[in-house]
């Protein structure tokens, strides 16, 4: 049985972290996976998480099911973390394996209440939403979103295609920090982006998988409630593996906003989907989020580190965009600055970035996505050196 099966496409992200493993050169840098490294390139566990952590260990009792959902008490406070309160009688939902375990949730959920409907992303998008859409078997289409001239959004693009959007179609939008360009919609492109799905009968499925590390917790939810507040039908896949650092811990939400009266339905499609695919959602994670979230001292604490997260990257990205004017002696990398999240889609060709690979072992995604939070002071001058190299 198992000959028969084909050889598959490996995810290029997760292949360049295992070329960047396999590299013996002291001097390599990795700027590939989304994850977040201190400044002496630690990916640490954050204060609160310990303290949780050592709360739980201190005080549970038992390590039975939880419900299908997930612990209820989870679920409540990551909607009022990311939508605020009021949510409360229109908002089903469940713990998954993480955000991408949200994410296929989720597309499960549409395939089976609109199996003929067009999930329509960005162009470009964070490879897995293709993937697991081509697996799935289910219709997409692309909406262009970022212009190579200036690094920001082709809103121009973005709003000529949405506008071809048929009703019932499902769009989704990456809720803050735009992976993998980094280049994000304002506040005004939101609000006229939504005219558009309004008036096309769409349904937004909102990816929010880097709240916090943008424009700050509350700011990078605003979007994301806007359209919660807009729209009769919202789906919404939050993560919690990076603005809590417990990426292996596999801790995310799916959210299902629809009419108070149709809740308890939908809830139980929801239900059934966790019991079809991995039946209890893990909960050590989720466990930890709420004890957090629900603890004024370590909410406090962890909001606090998590801002110093945010202003790390932030001074990170407006160092690199000094470094780079000086390297090659112009304001082509300003962008940079200005973009948000961890990722930066630099522009490069894919010839640049296998030089980058092979003369100066800095590993970036092909389509030259970096990783901002990769860098450190010993690393950013190389890397802005580099760039003029190849770039310059
Ligand atoms: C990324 O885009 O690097 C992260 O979301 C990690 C992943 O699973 O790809």
């Amino acid at each position: 049985m198992l000959e028969t099966l084909p050889a598959q496409p490996q995810d290029k992200i997760l292949q360049l972290m295992a070329l960047y493993r396999d590299d013996p050169r002291d001097t390599k840098i990795d700027l590939g996976v989304g994850v977040y490294k201190d400044a002496t390139g630690l990916t640490p566990v954050m204060r609160a998480v310990k303290a949780a952590e050592r709360q739980i260990w201190e005080q549970q009792d038992t390590k039975a099911y939880t419900g299908l959902a997930g612990d209820l008490v989870f679920n409540s406070a990551m909607v009022e973390m990311i939508l605020g309160e009021g949510y409360a009688d229109r908002a089903a939902s469940v713990a998954t394996p993480g955000g991408t375990g949200a994410i296929r949730q989720a597309l499960e959920l549409i395939r089976m209440a609109a199996p003929h409907a067009t999930v329509w992303l960005s162009n470009p998008t964070w490879p897995n939403h293709v993937s697991i859409l081509k697996y799935l078997g289910m219709k997409m289409a692309e909406y262009r979103y970022f212009e190579a001239a200036t690094r920001g959004v082709d809103f121009a693009g973005v709003m000529e295609d949405l506008a071809r959007v048929a009703p019932g179609d499902i769009v989704l939008l990456h809720g803050c920090c735009h992976n993998p360009t980094g280049a994000n919609f304002t506040h005004d492109q939101w609000d006229a982006m939504a005219n558009v799905l309004t008036e096309r009968g769409a349904i937004p499925f909102v990816d929010l998988a880097y709240q916090g590390f943008g424009d700050g917790l509350e700011a990078d939810a605003s979007a994301t409630r806007m359209i919660a507040a807009r729209f009769p039908e919202v789906l919404i896949a939050a993560s919690c593996s990076k603005n809590f650092g417990i990426y292996r811990e596999r801790t995310g939400i799916l959210i299902a906003l629809t009419d108070s009266s149709r809740r308890g339905v939908v809830q139980g499609n929801l239900n059934f989907l966790n019991r079809q695919n991995y039946s209890f959602p893990p909960d050590h994670g989720a466990r930890v989020v709420t004890t957090i979230l629900n603890d004024d001292a370590l909410r406090a604490d962890w909001m606090a580190e998590l801002e110093e997260v945010r202003l790390h990257m932030l001074t990170l990205r407006s160092d690199l965009a000094d470094a780079l004017r000086r390297a090659t002696n112009s304001d082509r990398f300003d962008f940079v600055a200005d973009h948000r999240g961890m990722f930066s889609r630099l522009g490069l060709t894919e010839d640049q970035v296998l030089t980058l690979r092979d003369r100066h072992a800095i590993y970036m995604v092909g389509d030259s996505r970096i990783n901002i939070a990769g860098l450190n002071a010993r690393t950013l001058p190389v890397l802005a050196a580099a760039i003029a190299a190849v770039a310059g």
